[in-house]
């Protein structure tokens, strides 16, 4: 079964054929980063119009590059949410628009399950149950993910705790933003900090050793406290010391629910999963305590469509088609437990 996947809920234009949930057949990714970058954040407006002039190409690309028709897919999916709503919108009604066209079913997907769902493409062999730390600029969640009543799919997802305020990459975007290092934040804070001493400040670990929410505002406050009152310090130190606080209580908390809920290993999702650091210490822990770790390629961290047509594999076969009036939600939540 051959799915065509839109995914447009943020600022990335990405298309993709996913062969029966795991052969992705083609993955086409049009980051709008070079439009939002000079207002320093995504800009709504601006994403949607974006979306509409880019959609249309990525798509051909995805088709062509899996040397297919729109004649010869089982499948249309998009994200529905959640996400920006006019960004959501765009791809929503072009799968709906495609799949009325060519006669298929359409099937709305949840980006954060698809999220969930990457780390299958890339090691179909993952053994339940997993703790997925799902990290990215709107989200921070510790998940455990189960095995279905019947043994498989659909999954389910129990969520075991999450940020009280920003997300993580939320907090890589302002720290960055503060530090003068661009939009997104993630990538050119790795980069210094890559040069930088981790030790040089003691930034504060919000809520650690404390259940499995995180915290992350009052660590964004303290940098920016600190660089107001030591302007001379390197920005690489700050940035390594950031980089060290987040990734601190992320691994911490991630290491104690696997042993508190016997998880096989530990799975990382969202775009904050492409950082250095984290992919470090996640396999290093899960060296230490016997556990599997499933760390995405960079490209699968990242939003990107053929999550979403592997997911939509699963969500086709167990609930079927959605139908043509299913909304995009930019507040869809997960299916928890
Ligand atoms: O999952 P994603 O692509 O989009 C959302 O659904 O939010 O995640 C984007 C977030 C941004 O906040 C970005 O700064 C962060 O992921 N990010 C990183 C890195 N690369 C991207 N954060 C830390 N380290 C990175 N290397
Ligand atoms: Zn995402």
């Amino acid at each position: 079964m051959k799915i065509l996947a839109i995914e447009t809920s943020c600022d990335e234009t990405a298309a993709a054929v996913v062969e029966d949930g795991r052969d992705v057949l083609s993955s086409v990714v049009t980051s709008q980063v070079d439009v939002h970058s000079r207002y320093g954040g995504v800009v709504p407006e601006v994403a949607s119009r974006a979306h509409v002039e880019l959609l249309t190409p990525v798509v051909a690309e995805a088709l062509l590059e899996a040397g297919l028709t729109g004649w010869d897919l089982d499948a249309v999916a998009a994200t529905t949410g959640p996400g920006l709503i006019g960004s959501l919108l765009v791809g929503v009604s072009a799968a709906k628009g495609y799949a009325l066209a060519w006669g298929l079913p359409f099937v709305g997907v949840n980006h954060l399950e698809a999220h969930l769902h990457a780390a299958f493409l890339e090691e179909p062999s993952l053994n339940l149950p997993v703790v997925v730390l799902l990290v990215s600029g709107g989200h921070t969640m510790l998940i455990s993910m189960e095995s279905g009543a019947d043994g498989g799919f659909p999954f389910v997802y129990r969520l075991l705790g999450q940020t009280i305020d920003d997300a993580a990459g939320e907090a890589f975007d302002k720290v960055a933003r503060f530090l003068g290092l661009g939009y997104p934040g993630g990538p050119p804070i790795d980069r210094e900090a890559a040069k930088g001493d981790a030790t040089a400040v003691a930034f504060p670990r919000g809520l650690r050793g404390e259940g499995y929410d995180f915290s992350f505002s009052g660590l964004k406050t303290s940098v920016i406290t600190y660089v107001r009152k030591h302007p001379e310090t390197p920005v690489r130190d700050i940035a390594a010391s950031f980089r060290e606080a987040v990734v601190d209580v992320l691994v911490e908390k991630s290491r104690r629910a696997a042993r508190d809920v016997g998880a096989k290993g530990i799975c990382l999702g969202g775009g904050v999963a492409a950082n250095a650091l984290l992919r470090e210490r996640v396999t290093a822990v899960c060296e230490e305590d016997g556990l599997q770790a499933f760390i995405p390629s960079l490209v699968m961290c990242t939003d990107n469509a053929a999550m979403i047509g592997a997911t939509a594999w699963y969500r086709l076969r167990t609930d079927g088609p959605s139908p043509l009036d299913t909304p995009a939600n930019p507040n869809l939540h997960l299916p928890l437990l």
